[in-house]
């Protein structure tokens, strides 16, 4: 088993979120939202934030991956399960738990233009900047972290996506 090392604890991802889930409801207030939230590594940070938010609003999720099994990017997305609700007219704000090189992000971006959505915004638990290839914008941000995150929905090979806090992964 690698060793973890604690780096966000479960009580400071909360705090946080309230606080995103604050703006989030300011910004959209009498605005049609629709939370999209991208699988698998999503789940349960768009769990806790819907459930912070005070305005209505709609929930669906698109699923990509490009990591697989491994922890470098193949750089190719392969969409496996699209968005099922009519984006069209309605403000969109893609849930995801972390941006790392930005591919996943900018193949998104250019997917959702297709949907014809009035706005589409970006909302990442995650900034991990330390190996950025595409310049994508994030709206609203969690945290800034680098290294080999996993817990609260972060895998390795499936595993730890489970774990209440967040921990670097030691190999
Ligand atoms: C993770 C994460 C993002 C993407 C970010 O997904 O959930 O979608 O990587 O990395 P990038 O900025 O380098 O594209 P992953 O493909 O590992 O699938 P998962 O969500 O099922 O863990």
């Amino acid at each position: 088993m690698p060793e973890q090392q604690l780096v966000l604890s479960s009580d400071r991802i909360q705090t946080r979120i309230t606080e995103l889930a604050a703006r989030i409801s300011a910004d959209y207030r009498d605005k049609d939202l629709v939370l999209v939230g991208v699988l698998n590594g999503a789940f349960i940070f768009l769990a806790d934030l819907c459930r912070s938010l005070s305005i209505p609003h709609q929930v669906d999720f698109i699923r990509v991956a490009s990591y697989g099994d491994s922890a470098t990017t193949s750089g190719t997305v392969r969409l496996s399960k699209d968005i099922e609700l009519d984006l069209t007219g309605k403000h969109v704000l893609l849930v995801e738990d972390i941006v790392d090189t930005g591919t996943t992000l900018a193949w998104l971006s250019r997917q959702l233009s297709a949907h014809r959505a009035a706005s589409v915004r970006v909302c990442a638990l995650i900034n991990k900047t330390e190996r950025r290839e595409c310049a994508v914008e994030i709206d609203y941000r969690g945290f800034n972290l680098d290294g080999f995150l996993v817990g609260y929905g972060l895998d390795y090979a499936e595993q730890y996506r489970h774990l209440p806090d967040i921990y670097t992964l030691q190999p």
